[in-house]
């Protein structure tokens, strides 16, 4: 029997209730609708003032270092955040700065964000996506920027939302199927780095 795909989904918000954790539960549904997944979600808003003022991994609380150990051992990881200052918050950085550098090689990452302003919707490949550039993992082609006024409350509204979501989880199904559990986790003592096949040059 395969095993489930173990999705780690990050929630950047500090509030409770949040539309970024709303996004979050929406794309793990329909992402759980196409693959059989089990899910966790961590939300900084619960973490954050663990570790705000620590400095070092071994000086993180239990808890926290349990969420890093999670992030670093996910098969897909679904990263949202809300806009604050056109980029993602300092805290959500401070989170990522305990994560090993090597642990998310080749790591699949869904990437995801909410803001107040259509004009940060670039957040997405200009904040995030360098993020996890630098870790060397994969982000997926397509994110899912959603603004206030796509929800009611804290419920989606927008069917233009809704569809993208879709359209997001179409998009990674494929890639996700091709990644097999074993195949994407990593730890930070033996990262998977793949070396480049040798290239024979023409004379
Ligand atoms: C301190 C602060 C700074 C913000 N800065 C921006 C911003 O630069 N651009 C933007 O589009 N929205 C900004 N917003 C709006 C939030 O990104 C938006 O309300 C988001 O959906 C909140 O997500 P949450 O409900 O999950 O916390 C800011 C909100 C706060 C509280």
């Amino acid at each position: 029997m395969s095993r489930k795909l173990k999705v780690v989904a990050v929630s950047g918000s500090l509030q409770r209730p949040s539309r970024t954790l709303v996004l979050v539960d929406q794309l793990l549904a329909a992402l759980g609708e196409q693959i059989a997944i089990e899910s966790r979600v961590i939300s900084l808003g619960d973490i954050g003032p663990q570790f705000a003022g620590v400095l070092y991994r071994n000086q993180l609380p239990a808890a926290v270092e349990e969420s890093i150990a999670a992030i670093e051992s996910a098969d897909l990881l679904l990263v949202a955040s809300p806009v604050y200052r056109g980029s993602y918050t300092g805290l959500f950085k401070h989170l990522f700065d305990f994560v090993h550098h090597e642990a998310l090689i080749d790591k699949p990452v869904l990437l995801a964000a909410t803001g107040g302003s259509d004009r940060h919707a670039l957040v997405i490949d200009h904040q995030l996506r360098p993020l996890f550039s630098f870790f060397q993992a994969l982000t997926l082609p397509i994110g899912v920027y959603a603004v206030e006024k796509d929800f009611e409350g804290y419920e989606i509204a927008s069917p233009a939302l809704r569809e993208r979501i879709a359209l997001t989880v179409a998009r990674a199904v494929p890639q996700l199927r091709d990644a097999s559990p074993a195949a994407t986790s990593t730890t930070p003592t033996a990262p998977a780095i793949r070396k480049p096949a040798p290239v024979a040059l023409a004379a």
